[in-house]
């Protein structure tokens, strides 16, 4: 095999039971199961050619090269894998709009585990891809599978592996991001949880909590129980933000509108439309509703911020190899 171009397409997910702390950080175990709804909104193109004759790999992310030591060193894994000794030039094109501070890490490394395993010539299983994609990021685990994804946390590399849920959803469930302008993030989601496990007196509670909701959020969905499965995915988020500020040192990722924007949510829910909101490693804020209430949602919040940039999700595939 001389020459090999493959084409894949991951889209991002949304954790509503959050992975938050890791048991090995080499290869990416973490704590505690982790639940997410894959978006169709938000996703990652990577092209991936293999080619005998180029003398090392390369990557680019909206066509700008980058010299990712993350990346090649999932490369280093990829070709081991596959036995062979060929590079590979990666070519990525993110359609999740930066500014978004969506988790671009978790459809990056689905698109490149699955276009790069298929490169090298390996025939990779779905639960194998999301072991591969694991391996770069953890989010990316769950998001080779479309729709509610479970990530079971294991203590390993060969039990530590995504399985899907419920892959084509069939209720009409919503993903507002509300865009909060802030500074670059200061804190990653890789140092930030780091710090949380080694020093927040409470960690183990919150491991313990995040196990026993996924259960819980499973029945909501079969039962289409919107207020329970809202709920613990509100009160996990936020279980997950008290964390941080429980750690040494102390750190948070809301910023003042942040807050507004929440209270404006519960303000909603006074009022009788129901929504819940979720955060991750940034200022902001995901609104979880149903399709029938989107559009009222959007409109007041609008009116009260009229600056913040709405993008709208609905559930979204699983991986996909392009032509
Ligand atoms: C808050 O997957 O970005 O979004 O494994 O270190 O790359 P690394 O972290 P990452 O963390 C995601 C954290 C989160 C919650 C989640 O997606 O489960």
């Amino acid at each position: 095999m001389r020459l090999k171009i493959v084409k894949a397409r991951a889209h991002t997910n949304i954790a509503l039971i959050k992975y938050w702390g890791k048991k090995n950080t080499d290869i990416i175990i973490p704590m505690n199961n982790s639940f997410s709804l894959t978006l169709d909104h938000f996703y990652t193109d990577t092209k991936v050619t293999y080619d005998e004759n180029l003398k090392k790999d390369s990557f680019s992310l909206n066509g700008e090269e980058i010299e990712s030591q993350n990346v090649f060193n999932f490369l280093d894994y990829v070709r081991q894998l596959s036995g062979k000794n060929g590079f590979v030039k990666v070519e990525s094109i993110n359609h999740v709009p930066t500014t978004a501070g969506l988790a671009s890490s978790a459809s990056a490394y689905a698109a490149l585990a699955a276009a790069s395993s298929k490169a090298f010539g390996l025939d990779l299983s779905r639960k194998d891809l999301s072991r591969l994609a694991r391996r770069g990021s953890g989010s990316a685990t769950r998001s080779i599978y479309g729709g509610f994804t479970e990530w079971i946390g294991g203590d390993n590399d060969l039990n530590s592996y995504a399985k899907p849920f419920q892959e084509n959803v069939e209720w009409d469930i919503r993903m507002i991001a509300a865009v909060v302008n802030s500074k670059p993030k200061k804190i990653t989601s890789r140092s930030g949880m780091q710090t949380v496990v080694n020093t927040s007196p409470f960690y183990g509670e919150w491991v313990k909590n995040a196990n026993n909701s996924i259960p819980l959020i499973k029945k909501a969905i079969l039962d289409k129980n919107f207020t329970t499965f809202g709920e613990i995915s509100e009160e996990n988020a936020m279980k997950m933000h008290a964390l941080n500020l429980t750690a040494h040192p102390h750190f948070s990722y809301f910023e003042p509108q942040s807050i507004e924007i929440m209270q404006a949510i519960e303000q909603l829910r006074q009022d009788g439309i129901e929504a819940y909101y979720t955060m991750d490693a940034g200022p902001n804020v995901k609104i979880i509703c149903e399709g029938k209430n989107s559009e009222v949602i959007q409109k007041a919040l609008k009116l009260k911020f009229p600056e913040i940039e709405l993008l709208e999700s609905k559930p979204g595939k699983g991986i996909q190899f392009l032509d």
